[in-house]
C-alpha cells in the first residue's frame, strides 16, 4: 500500500462507536503504530465552525448536505490525506457513509447524486476498512447521550439508516466489517483487532 491504512468508524446514534474507535486507536498506539484520530463533523479547521451549525441550527436538507460536503472536503485535504501520505493511520469518527446513509437513507436524498458529491468531496479517498456497528435502534438511541438535531428524528428515520447501513455493507463486504453492538465492547476491540492484524502490517 502507497499509503498508511484509513479505518473509519459507523453506526447508528449510540452504538458505541466512538468509543470503540477511541480504544482501537489506544491499541495501535500501543502496538508503535502513529495514527490521528478525527471525527466528521467537525475534523478539520472549518469544521470546528461547521459542527455546532451542522448538529444544532434548523437546516434545509441540502444545506445541511453542503456544509457537511464542505467540512469533508477540507477535513480530507487539509488532515486525512496528509496523514496517510506520511505514513500515519487515520482512525476517523465517521466518513462518507454517514453522508450517504442519514442524507441519502435518512432524509430522503438521492443516492446516486450523494455518491458523486461523495467523490468529489474525499478526492476519490475511500476507507480501507469501514467498522460497522449495528444494533437495535429501540436500543441505541436509549444509549445516546449527546442530544443532536439527528437524535430528535424519528425511530422510523433512525431505522431507515439502520437498514441503510445493512445494504451497504452487503454491498461493499471486503471493506464493511459489521460488529454486533449487542456484544461487550471488549469482544468487538478483539474482533476488530484481528482483523485489523490480518488485514494491515502493524510496524
Ligand atoms: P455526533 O455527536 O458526532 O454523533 P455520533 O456520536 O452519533 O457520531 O453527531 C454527528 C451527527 O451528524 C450524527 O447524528 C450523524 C450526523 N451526520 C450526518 O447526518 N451526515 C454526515 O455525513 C455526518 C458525518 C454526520
Amino acid at each position: 500500500m502507497a499509503r498508511a491504512p484509513f479505518i473509519t468508524f459507523e453506526g447508528i446514534e449510540g452504538a458505541g462507536k466512538t468509543t470503540l474507535a477511541q480504544q482501537f486507536a489506544d491499541w495501535l498506539e500501543a502496538q508503535g503504530v502513529s495514527v490521528v484520530r478525527t471525527r466528521e463533523p467537525g475534523g478539520g479547521e472549518l469544521g470546528k465552525q461547521l459542527r455546532p451549525i451542522i448538529l444544532h441550527q434548523p437546516l434545509d436538507a441540502y444545506t445541511e448536505l453542503f456544509l457537511l460536503l464542505a467540512d469533508r472536503r477540507q477535513h480530507t485535504l487539509e488532515v486525512i490525506l496528509p496523514a496517510l501520505r506520511q505514513g500515519i493511520w487515520v482512525v476517523c469518527d465517521r466518513y462518507a457513509d454517514s453522508t450517504l446513509m442519514y442524507q441519502g437513507y435518512g432524509r430522503g436524498l438521492d443516492l446516486e447524486l450523494l455518491r458523486q458529491l461523495n467523490t468529489i468531496a474525499t478526492s476519490g479517498l475511500q476507507p480501507d476498512l469501514t467498522v460497522l456497528i449495528d444494533l437495535p435502534v429501540e436500543i441505541a438511541l436509549a444509549r445516546a447521550n449527546a442530544p443532536n438535531r439527528f437524535e430528535a428524528e424519528s425511530i422510523e428515520f433512525h431505522q431507515r439508516i439502520r437498514e441503510g447501513y445493512l445494504q451497504e455493507a452487503s454491498l461493499a463486504p471486503h471493506r464493511y466489517l459489521v460488529l454486533n453492538g449487542l456484544e461487550p465492547l471488549e469482544s468487538l476491540l478483539t474482533q476488530l483487532q484481528a482483523v485489523v492484524c490480518a488485514r494491515f502490517p502493524l510496524g
